[in-house]
């Protein structure tokens, strides 16, 4: 069983021993592992269960250790690292070779972040090597945000997770790639778009594509509670189930119509980044209750309330 702890020289050994561990993150908590080491990044694909064909984020401390993993970094890119990083924000670069192919799941690209966190900063200072790290849930469950989190669904499985408190964003980085086109962001996350484009100006928003997706983020089923979410009204659902058997996720308001003490709110003074920041551990919580369905409302789509909605709405039973 993973012990837990805040003890940053303990995370570096395990780490240069091979081993993965939980990460936080001011985002979401990561299972991290030395990302140059193919056998490291085998074990969190094993471990989080996740498809191979999911490519992983590579964490590091400043641009200048970043530019040694990558082949160049555009303008535009340079000017958001410059501004956001440390921070919720992932950029995807032309990789070098010394990022194994499995990093990258064969894309030329590679996705790096500097995250803004005390002691994922302190740890990646002492290594020696870049740390890829995907969300510490198994595969399509809700991310987590919380050292308690990790070690209760993946703790058998890795030595050590690192305490860093309740991640203070929330919600996964926000993505973003250059093409000659101009900027895409493939995720909306923890980096509010309006915030990019003051930055770089207009950036294109493809993170609804579907079918045969390129970045599984995109996947439209996942982030998802084991119960069925579905996006409805009280009223709504109320001829179907009894009010004991309802989970609500709202946002800034109790419903008299539902228990009290089945009901998760968000943001009691409707504040859009507290809701974010909320989001994954009312989602747990709703979902370890003797219940029979959550229902939840999407949020205003404005600054993390877009990034809240795009993960409500692939979380919703379909
Ligand atoms: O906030 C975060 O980003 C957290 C913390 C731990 O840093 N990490 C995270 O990782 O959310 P993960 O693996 O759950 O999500 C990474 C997403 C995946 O959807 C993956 O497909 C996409 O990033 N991705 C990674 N490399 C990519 C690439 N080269 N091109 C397109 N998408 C990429
Ligand atoms: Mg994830």
């Amino acid at each position: 069983m993973a012990h837990v702890g805040t003890d940053v020289h303990k995370a570096k050994e395990f780490l240069e021993q091979g081993e993965v561990i939980g990460l936080p993150t001011e985002t979401v908590y990561g299972l991290a592992g030395n990302a140059l080491n193919p056998e490291a990044v085998l074990k969190i694909f094993r471990v989080k269960n996740r498809p191979s064909f999911d490519p992983l984020i590579v964490h590091t401390d400043s641009i200048a250790k970043a530019e040694t993993f990558v082949k160049h970094i555009p303008e535009k890119a340079r000017q958001l690292g410059e501004r956001f990083w440390p921070g919720p924000l992932t950029i995807l670069l032309p990789k070098k070779t010394i990022i194994p192919d499995l990093v990258s799941s064969g894309l030329e690209t590679v996705a790096i972040r500097i995250p803004n966190h005390p002691l994922a900063l302190q740890l990646l200072s002492v290594l020696d090597f870049p740390l890829a790290a995907p969300s510490a849930n198994p595969f399509g469950y809700i991310s987590p945000t919380t050292a308690r989190h990790v070690a209760d669904q993946l703790g058998h499985q890795i030595p050590y997770v690192l305490d860093g408190g309740s991640a203070q964003v929330g919600i996964e980085s926000t993505i973003i790639g250059f093409t000659d086109g101009g900027p895409i962001v493939y995720r909306l996350g923890g980096m509010a778009l309006e915030k990019l484009e003051a930055v770089v100006g207009k950036v294109a928003v493809r993170s609804h594509s579907t079918s045969n997706p390129k970045a599984p983020g995109m996947l439209s089923s996942h982030y998802a509670p084991r119960k069925p979410l579905l996006l409805k009204k009280p009223a709504e659902i109320l001829a179907t189930y009894k009010p004991e058997r309802i989970g609500v996720l709202s946002f800034e308001e109790l419903t008299h119509l539902i228990p009290a003490e089945n009901q998760q709110i968000l943001s009691v003074t409707g504040d859009i980044s507290e809701a974010a920041k909320n989001l994954f551990a009312a989602l747990r919580a709703l979902d370890t209750l003797d219940i029979d369905v959550i229902i939840t409302e999407l949020v205003p789509e404005t600054g993390l309330g877009r990034a809240i909605n795009d993960r409500l709405r692939r979380a919703a039973f379909k």
